[in-house]
């Protein structure tokens, strides 16, 4: 091999290394931007050396073209469903009829997390993975190979001896992912996933890769096979090994000597289920032994030695008893269903959102009719269907005019959200600001909705920018505002100047554009005023960036209104340039900080400013991925694991030395 050739395997490995501590094991090493160099020296590399690219190589996981469909693939053998239980009672009959039909011999039970997500079999030959199919109907599913290698727990490559095996689990999209997928699409003006299992199913299911690659699935693994039958003898052993062989499986498992203990981890699950940052509808129970496994057997539709205990789905039936009619910055008009108020799953649930007049419309639902409502996580509650029809109905109709201004009300065609149309409109105001504010935009802590519904109804603010312009003195007229909170959204307001320019652009609220296209635009443009700028086909230059999202783009900044605006930010000192070279030099980059104790003379905040602006990182917890602990008096246990872990520890004065230096 020459040198090339063996740097190019050693790149490979190690990131393949990085990819498993963190995608499957959730403990990165390295930091973000350590990984992105390597990723890089590798494409570098390999683009010098195209002749040595392989498929199962890390920098490869994105490369397959749109597909004109799906292949139909037949499994090795038949993934099949389970069937269920649906309480205590159902669960000991299912072990009574275990054991009989073990004859009194010794058993023991696995009993795992029933993901709420779309199963999946992946197909390795010589350790790469060369095929993977959905489970279709269970003897047929569809080759969506090209989808599957973009998921990064799913190894491209493993190290064994077999020559073939197959694995199967639950492809899953966390909710962290799926709640940020419907921010997305809402903001496109598409219609929402109903929830996570659909979401990962479509996103499993669509023709480009890239979209895939774009909405961060999971896969869990539960079995092993080989030529279609389980690889070992047990299942406990099944899922240890999948582990060792760098699959994801979910450790949130046990092995269980009887019953009793199969219905407390399913009780213990049911109780803890909203911690989880995945959705679980259930508990899967398998017989541990596959021997004992084989003995059972399987009916027509399902194996005797498994079963699922399904949790309650968490609905409930109530009445609609009006519809209110809500306004967002866009000036989207939101119907919200409020409801005679219900217990869902311990939670009182007296409101649901409609999202648009297509959704009613499809539900059938008129108000006085009794709905099923589902809350599931921390997604907010939706209506499912229409129960029973009331004996009093009321059609809804979306107002011709705006309920906040009166202004008129336009739906145009091909999409779903009808707009109140006066840019003027003070709900639009109010929604604009609390956007511009928000925790990830500009982050001005303390402009919540009681502050900005006083200053827009009491006319101190009649556009974003007059923010800037708030003084101690105003603030202070307002109700429930003394100096010291006054004082400190002055100083968040103050603070916010210096948010990056793809906070900016995000806060502007221009339609389409949020958070991971604003990133797009600066990395494309540089500034503001190039961005403002550029013509149609030039803004469809910066990645993501399609012609609906460039005319956005382009009408925003031709309104005389916006432009005003956008004089009036630069003026309050906005930062409207975003110059890479900068970025890059910026002296702590690539670097994550943990602060601990009290410093001197920074506060936790302020110190997390000056790392983030300098280009580092902050974490709230020490890892081997820290870089560096900066402590000050009375830090505790934080200070103690960077010991342990030898990572070096800092005060203020080096920490603001640290800085300077760059
Ligand atoms: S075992 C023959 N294990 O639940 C055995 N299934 O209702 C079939 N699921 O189609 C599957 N987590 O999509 C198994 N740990 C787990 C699971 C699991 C989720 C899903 C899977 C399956 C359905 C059965």
């Amino acid at each position: 091999m020459d040198d090339s050739a063996r740097q190019i395997e050693k790149l490979r490995d190690e990131l393949r290394r990085h990819e498993h501590l963190y995608y499957v094991l959730d403990r990165p090493e390295i930091s973000d931007a350590e990984y992105d160099a390597l990723m890089r020296r590798l494409q570098e590399l390999e683009a010098a050396h195209p002749e040595l690219l392989t498929p199962d190589s890390p920098t490869q996981r994105v490369g397959g073209k749109p597909r004109e469909g799906f292949v139909k693939v037949a499994h090795s053998s038949s993934m099949l469903s389970l069937d269920n239980a649906l309480n205590e009672g159902e669960l000991r009959e299912f072990d009574r009829r275990v054991r009989d039909l073990l004859n009194g011999a010794r058993y023991r039970y696995v009993t795992e997390l029933k993901m709420d997500g779309l199963s999946m079999a992946a197909h390795y030959r010589d350790g790469r993975l060369l095929q993977a199919v959905t489970r279709g109907d269970g003897a047929v599913g569809e080759d969506v190979t090209e989808n599957a290698r973009t998921i990064r727990s799913l190894p491209l490559r493993v190290k064994t001896k077999l020559a073939a095996f197959e694995v199967r689990g639950e492809t899953v999209m966390n909710r962290r992912a799926f709640e940020r997928l419907n921010a997305e699409r809402e903001e496109r003006g598409l219609s929402r996933f109903a929830n996570p299992r659909n979401a990962a199913a479509g996103s499993l299911r669509v023709l480009e890769p890239q979209i895939t690659a774009s909405r961060r699935l999971d896969y869990y693994t539960y079995f092993l096979l080989v030529e279609g039958r389980p690889a070992l003898a047990s299942h406990w052993a099944t899922l240890d090994e999948l582990a060792r062989l760098g699959f994801k499986v979910n450790q949130r498992r046990k092995l269980c000597g009887g019953i009793d203990e199969v219905v407390a981890f399913c009780a213990e699950w049911e109780a803890k289920r909203d911690e989880l940052p995945y959705e679980i509808d259930g508990v899967v129970v398998k017989v541990d032994s596959i021997e004992q496994q084989q003995r059972l057997g399987f009916t027509a539709k399902a194996p005797r030695w498994a079963i699922a205990y399904k949790y309650p789905a968490r609905q409930a039936i109530t009445t609609v008893e009006s519809i209110e009619v809500q306004v967002g910055r866009t000036g989207a008009l939101t119907p919200v269903a409020h409801l005679k108020p219900v217990d869902v799953g311990g939670v009182t649930v007296s409101r649901a959102t409609l999202h648009n007049e297509d959704e009613i419309e499809r539900l059938g639902l008129e108000i006085g009719d009794a709905v099923v409502i589902e809350r599931s996580g921390d997604v907010i509650p939706k209506v499912v269907r229409v129960h029973e029809l009331g004996s009093y109905r009321k059609k809804f109709r979306m107002p011709a005019q705006c309920p906040v201004c009166g202004g008129k009300v336009v739906r145009e065609e091909g999409e779903a959200a009808s707009r109140c149309i006066n840019t003027n409109c003070s709900a639009r105001l109010k929604e604009s600001i609390l956007h511009f504010a928000a925790r990830g935009v500009m982050n001005i802590d303390g402009m919540g909705e009681a502050l900005v519904d006083q200053l827009v109804d009491r006319g101190m603010v009649e556009s974003v920018a007059d923010i800037y312009d708030l003084t101690i003195e105003k603030l202070m007229t307002l109700e429930r505002m003394g100096s010291k909170s006054a004082t400190n959204v002055l100083v968040n307001i103050g603070n916010s100047k210096k948010n990056p320019l793809p906070r900016v652009l995000n806060a502007l609220g221009i339609r389409f554009v949020g958070e991971r296209t604003a990133v797009f635009l600066a990395e494309a443009f540089g500034s503001l005023e190039a961005i403002a700028k550029a013509g149609l086909e030039e803004l469809q230059q910066a990645e993501e960036v399609g012609p609906k999202v460039a005319e956005s783009i382009f009408q925003f900044f031709r309104e005389p209104r916006n432009q005003e605006l956008i004089g009036r930010l630069r003026e309050a000192g906005l930062q409207f340039n975003y110059p890479v070279v900068k970025r890059k030099a910026g002296p702590l980059k690539g670097l994550t900080f943990v602060l601990t104790g009290t410093l001197p003379h920074l506060s936790r905040e302020e110190a997390r400013k000056l790392i983030e602006a300098a280009g580092g990182k902050v974490s709230g917890s020490v890892s081997k991925k820290t870089n560096y602990v900066v402590a000050g008096e009375e830090a505790g246990s934080k200070l103690t694991k960077a010991q342990e872990l030898g990572i070096k520890v800092v005060n203020e004065v080096e920490f603001l030395d640290l800085i300077k230096v760059g």
